[in-house]
């Protein structure tokens, strides 16, 4: 059953343009800066929301022309910026925006002529630091030294922040010595994604959700994100990373405080962020005692995705080791709303499928009155009902319902849902997160940023994961690449009498 409620739209999305500012992009040749920052920025421009005027540097070490870098970057928006940079009138417009820089960040050499371009204080003047943790204090001290911090400025920095907590608070600190924490945008960019924060407006502007949302009526929950890539080029940053801290530490976080939090008093962003922290806060403990009941970690061998041959982790990596690279845990929010609700979380590398999304499972009907159907039609078994917000690909929203089949042959029931897809309810191209955030720093919108002690809390659950994994004999459990991951991971929903979400439909 495919139910599409909404009227397909023509009408143009609110972009209100923006006054014309400055973003300095450090990184400016990076992987990120190529294939994320630089189309959000276009597709803003090609729009309509960044107009002339505006200023974007790409910062990088090595020597080259404003002549150049544009020309990379022309490559680079032709291959990740879909059909809007076939034209090539806006192509050029936009290519017309940007202009390079060579700067070293461990000397001031250069930094004085770079300094000088910045000379209206009124303008909005963003800093994203698309580089390693390690110089976010660097930059962030020479941008002060040199007399580019004003109170217009804003600095964007990506994860991961450190490997622990105690990293995160030293780099928390090299930032808070130059930067207000309002200027300061910690970018996770899972709640720029379109179905993310459609979660709050479903939860908070249906008064059909909030009643049922609570252990009361709620089973549990599951927020799954699977990949089919691999590490790849990466394997040396991943090595000392691994899935726990690059996704579960941040994204499968923020979605879990974003189903749990209470109804936060406004949108303003301290309200929204206030509930996220509470969440984070009584989150139940994982460590040695229990992390071999709550986690599983497992780490891909060479296998087949997507019909392809693909090499293990240790291949890829060139080396052993014990980095997983993926995740499964239960884990728990110890208040009065989710006692005793199990949230699952799941996430890995090489996985049969890409799929990101998050499941509630509602409670079944105390008392069923087709027990007779279901012995004549074992497919009339009544099942619970479920929300499912799918981020990718197809990103829409699933209510699972029980319903009879129509036509003739008495009455029978299935389990089927009511679908919306976004993309056939609301027509047009889905922004890419990063558009939507990228403006949001120019706006001075942190709403979907996180705030200094959310992270610090996150790293506070996670640490003790990772103590618990360090001090085990045991290694990441292997999986076959293009496999939902280790049995282990079946089991550990399975014990519970449940198991993980699949969409048959
Ligand atoms: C990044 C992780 O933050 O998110 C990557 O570092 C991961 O390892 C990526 O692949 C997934 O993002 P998306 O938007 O493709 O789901």
């Amino acid at each position: 059953m495919s139910v599409y409620s909404v009227p397909s739209t023509s009408q143009p999305p609110h972009l209100a343009p923006l006054a014309p500012f400055d973003l300095v992009i450090f990184g400016g040749t990076g992987d990120l800066a190529l294939r994320k920052l630089l189309p959000a920025l276009f597709h803003r421009y090609a729009d309509g929301q960044i107009v002339a005027g505006a200023r974007i540097v790409g910062i990088a070490r090595d020597e080259r022309s404003d002549e150049a870098y544009r020309g990379k970057i022309r490559e680079a928006l032709i291959q990740f910026a879909g059909e809007q940079a076939q034209q090539t009138e806006v192509l050029d417009g936009f290519l017309a925006l940007l202009s390079y820089r060579r700067l070293d960040l461990s000397s001031d050499s250069g930094w004085p002529e770079f300094a000088a371009e910045f000379t209206d204080a009124e303008r909005v003047r963003v800093f994203y630091l698309a580089v390693g943790p390690d110089l976010f204090g660097v930059v962030s001290d020479r941008l002060q030294s040199h007399g580019l911090v004003n109170p217009k400025t804003r600095v964007v920095v990506e994860k991961p922040l450190g490997k622990d907590g105690v990293s995160a608070d030293a780099i928390n600190d090299a930032l808070a010595r130059v930067f207000n924490e309002t200027q300061i945008f910690r970018i996770d960019h899972y709640l720029g994604k379109e179905t993310v924060q459609n979660l709050t407006a479903l939860r908070f502007s249906n008064a059909l959700f909030e009643p049922l949302w609570k252990a009361e009526h709620i089973d549990h929950v599951q927020i799954t994100v699977a990949e089919t890539v691999g590490v790849e080029s990466r394997a040396p940053y991943y090595d000392k990373s691994g899935a726990l801290r690059d996704m579960v530490q941040n994204h499968l976080l923020q979605l879990l405080c974003l189903v749990a939090m209470e109804p936060p008093s406004s949108l303003a962003a301290d309200a929204i962020r206030d509930e996220k922290l509470k969440v984070l806060r009584a989150l139940r403990p994982i460590e040695n005692g229990n992390a071999a009941a709550f986690t599983v970690r497992g780490q891909y061998k060479a296998g087949a995705v997507e019909g392809r041959a693909v090499p293990g982790y240790a291949q890829e990596l060139g080396a052993q080791s014990l980095t997983e690279t993926f995740v499964a845990l239960k884990a728990e929010v110890k208040n009065w709303r989710w006692a005793g609700v199990p949230f699952y979380l799941r996430t890995g590398k090489r996985l049969a499928e890409r799929v990101s999304e998050i499941v509630v499972t509602f409670r079944q009907v105390p008392h069923s009155i087709f027990e007779g159907l279901t012995e004549q039609d074992p497919s009339s078994r009544l099942q619970p009902n479920k929300l499912v917000l799918r981020l990718q690909p197809d990103e829409g929203v699933k209510l699972w319902l029980m319903n009879k089949v129509p036509g003739p042959g008495g009455l029978r029931l299935r389990h089927v849902p009511l679908d919306m897809s976004f993309a056939a309810a609301f027509g047009g191209r889905q922004a890419d997160a990063y558009e939507r955030l990228l403006m949001d720093v120019v706006r001075g919108n942190p709403m979907l940023f996180m705030r200094r002690d959310e992270v610090d809390a996150a790293w506070k659950w996670i640490d003790p994961i990772r103590a618990a994994w360090a001090a085990s004999a045991e290694a990441p459990r292997p999986y076959t690449a293009g496999s939902w991951g280790p049995s282990a991971a079946v089991a550990l929903i399975e014990r519970d009498g449940r198991t993980w979400h699949e969409d048959a439909s």
